[in-house]
């Protein structure tokens, strides 16, 4: 495959090392006389600690430490803030809140003494009744979880609205016809091939601490552990290096990392802590966890008018989720979704539970996950209710084109969109005609055939500073690009790629900037001593945040060239024009022909050609970039299913997914983010779920009960694209890397749901298992 100047397809720069097995994790970070740290876990899943005994761990002869919420109190470390402004057991002190809590770290000579030794560790607790079902957690008997919280009294986080209540219950009180359903977006984890772990190296002498882990958000992490530890902020390195995965699961800071940081300080020694699979699914992070109540108030011939909705959000026993200050929701408020209509109000109430803590936007920006999966299902129960079709219910009511910038009822400004024309796409694509008539067919024979349709806009690219922060940290990226005398250019960047392909995307954004070559620009990226500052990779923010700094940085170093091409040509800066053509990037003077290339015009801003006053030498620049507004990608799915009527189980058996994600910089890099979404889509619609029995006991800590999808369960995926740029993005990009996590899983339910018709069911929840499936068609579909 040839290397375009700018944007188009490419392969992956960084497939050269990963292809060999040279990628470098954290887990191949060794040091010399480097130790191992192991996490002592509460079997519990609420509980008080009477004691705990260290001593027989001590006198293990390969242990060097052994940490408890104790030694951190007498450090002020036991307790850290969480990304929700709440507070979270490092290690804990006075009760275990959820199975899998950190009690105890032990660091010795290797891995194997390490977790040995944590056997011998003797913790006696009271057993206390624990909250598992969020439902249950507001219920006056309900156990206090949170009695570390002076004066709280229950379970409740907080109660958040966006929306207008009274123009909204104005118009259902008006309405011909208005549908209600609750539905769960049930408890899953991100689960990335890599799990969590940290390398920590306190160097006593210069007083400095080097921290290697995976995290999405090296900055942020490196400004958090400087207030939280009081350590000088110019002392702490964090080096992010290649990541498996992040998908939001390493965002936060976990009690591992803490531990690790003090276990090399208390040791002097450099301390490696690495989880395991099944610690990684019982406690670092989760997603969802979302009871939704939807409705919807509607014309009989079908124009939705309003949406209320009301949620209950199970944040487990520390609110650890990540999103806007602002936002206690995250970005749940966008739940109009791509729809025109007049009014729309939520409701969302927070709680506690005994479960891990978390609440990451699992590959999505915030809560939009939830929002999406909450309109697209709701459109399908008013399709069932008035007997129309989906596919042309949500033509009737999609935004046009002219509607934009479209403000929403909850205050969102959509930045542009054409969304009948990326469903008639993929209507077309589908043959959608022909299939509803082979369903029908197919019903007169008893086989169940379904056709799932899903529409979403995103809102992706967090954010403007004015509006959106974490923990007072604004969201606004920064970038450094050095050209160097023969022009080949390094970019640093503060965003970090999981897998996303940054390394190969922001040289093309650059290349294409500035007329050279992608493979002449080197990215550099993950740690905090080498990039600029700025809150990392999550929420598919990089490409609309850093994406744009990376172009803004250019463009600087482009206007820096035409002052050097003006004084090399002896032209005025006016004068000259930009143009890039096979060979490269020039500054021409206008009508002339005569010109720079960017190569020459970077060997004499390192010469000793004489420059006008105020243009300095060199060809480099930095630049912050607060974007304007998110960016609003947007998508058609649909997908066809045959579900067996004997044992319930679901194949899906063709999935369209057009996605429109303005301007796209590596279309095969866009391809192979929209495949892992589907995967991920049809994973959480048919087999994902964090299940709890009552005792709070984790039921799916192991890839045997929490399961993936493989290409077993994927069909081949039919991608299309409509292109419309965003206005306010330099390059007119818009994020995608989420896009189809949150778009495919209604498309999945709502196909799996048309299958079951001919049963009346009109939702089940998800993961629509064999076992759900066959309890819908019995008439039972709510899981208990
Ligand atoms: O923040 P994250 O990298 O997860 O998401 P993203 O910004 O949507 O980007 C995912 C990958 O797709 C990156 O390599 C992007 O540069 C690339 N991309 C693209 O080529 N064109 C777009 N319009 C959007 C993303």
């Amino acid at each position: 495959m040839s290397t375009p100047m700018g944007f188009g397809r490419m392969h992956r720069k960084e497939d050269a090392r990963f292809i060999r097995g040279r990628g470098g994790y954290v887990d191949d970070v060794n040091l010399p006389g480097m130790l191992y740290g192991a996490i002592l876990r509460s079997p519990h899943a609420h509980a008080r600690i009477v004691t705990i005994d260290t001593s027989a761990a001590l006198a293990h002869p390969k242990v060097k430490a052994v940490i408890t919420g104790e030694t951190l109190a007498g450090l002020n470390l036991a307790w850290m803030p969480t990304l929700s402004a709440d507070t979270q057991a490092v290690l804990a002190t006075d009760k275990v809140r959820f199975q899998g809590q950190e009690v105890a770290f032990v660091v010795a000579e290797d891995r194997y003494s390490a977790r040995d030794a944590l056997e011998l560790i003797d913790v006696e607790y009271d057993a206390l009744d624990a909250v598992i079902d969020a439902r249950k957690s507001l219920d006056p008997d309900a156990p206090l979880i949170r009695d570390d919280h002076e004066g709280r009294a229950d379970n409740k986080i907080f109660d958040w609205e966006a929306g207008d209540k009274a123009t909204t219950d104005a118009v259902f009180a008006q309405a011909e016809v208005a549908v209600t359903q609750d539905m769960l977006y049930p408890r899953v984890h991100p689960a990335p091939l890599e799990t969590c772990g940290a390398v920590a190296d306190f160097d006593k002498v210069t007083g400095k601490l080097t921290v290697w882990c995976p995290t999405q958000a090296p900055h942020a992490h490196r400004t958090l552990y400087a207030l939280v530890a009081g350590l000088p902020e110019h002392k702490i390195r964090v080096i992010s290096p290649d990541i498996g995965g992040g998908f939001g699961n390493k965002v936060g800071i976990y009690p591992g990392y803490v531990c690790a940081i003090v276990g090399s300080i208390v040791t002097g020694k450099p301390v490696k802590w690495m989880e395991d699979r099944s610690e990684n699914l019982m406690s670092t992070s989760f997603a969802r966890d979302y009871h939704m109540r939807g409705e919807v108030a509607a014309t009989r011939d079908g124009k939705i008018q309003a949406i209320r909705v009301k949620v209950l959000a199970d944040h487990g026993a520390f609110n650890g989720t990540a999103q806007p200050t602002k936002f206690p929701a995250g970005f749940f408020h966008v739940f109009t979704g791509s729809y025109d209509l007049q009014a729309a109000h939520c409701e969302v109430t927070g709680v506690y539970t005994n479960k891990a803590p978390g609440g990451v936007a699992y590959a999505c920006s915030f809560r939009i996950t939830e929002a999406v999966y909450l309109v697209e299902r709701m459109i399908d129960v008013l399709a069932m209710e008035l007997g129309a079709d989906p596919a042309e219910l949500r033509m009737k009511n999609l935004l046009r084109s002219e509607q934009f910038p479209y403000t929403s009822p909850t205050g969102w400004e959509y930045d542009s969109g054409d969304y009948q024309k990326t469903l008639q796409l993929a209507m077309d694509m589908a043959g959608y005609d022909a299939l509803r008539r082979e369903q029908a067919e197919k019903r007169e024979r008893g086989e169940l055939m379904g056709i799932g349709i899903s529409f979403f806009t995103e809102a992706v690219g967090a954010g403007p500073r004015k509006h959106m922060d974490i923990l007072g940290l604004g969201m606004a990226d920064g970038a450094e690009l050095r050209v160097h005398p023969t022009g080949k250019a390094v970019l640093r960047v503060s965003c970090q790629s999981q897998g996303q392909g940054h390394e190969t995307t922001f040289a093309q954004i650059v290349a294409a900037e500035l007329g050279i070559s992608p493979d002449d620009v080197d990215v550099v990226h993950g740690d905090t001593d080498q990039t600029p500052f700025g809150l990392g990779t999550y929420g598919s923010r990089s490409t609309p945040v850093s994406g744009a700094a990376a172009a803004m940085v250019s463009r600087k170093v482009r206007e820096r060239a035409r002052q050097v091409a003006a004084a090399m040509l002896e032209a005025s800066p006016e004068d000259l024009e930009w143009a890039v053509n096979e060979s490269g990037g020039a500054w021409t003077v206008a009508g002339t022909g005569a010109g720079k290339t960017i190569q020459e015009i970077a060997l004499a801003a390192h010469s000793s050609l004489e420059l006008p006053d105020g243009v300095e030498g060199h060809l480099d620049a930095t630049c912050v970039y607060n974007p304007p507004n998110l960016t609003y990608p947007f998508g058609a799915y649909i997908c066809v299913v045959d579900v067996d009527p004997g044992t319930g189980q679901v194949k899906v058996r063709r999935f369209i997914a057009v996605d429109d994600c303005g301007v796209r910089i590596n279309p095969m890099i866009v391809e192979g983010q929209v495949h892992g979404g589907l995967a991920d889509g049809v994973g959480m619609a048919l087999m994902q779920l964090m299940a709890f029995d009552e005792d709070g006991n984790h039921l799916g800590a192991s890839f045997m009960d929490y399961l993936l999808p493989t290409a077993m369960e994927c069909p081949s995926w039919e991608l299309g694209e409509t292109v419309t740029p965003s206005p306010h993005h330099p390059i007119g990009a818009k994020g995608v890397g989420e896009s189809a996590t949150v778009g495919s899983p209604p498309a999945v339910v709502n196909a799996v749901l048309d299958a079951l018709r001919p049963f009346g069911v009109r939702h089940a929840d998800m993961p629509l298992t064999p076992a759900g499936v066959w309890r819908a068609m019995q008439g039972n579909p709510i899981r208990t």
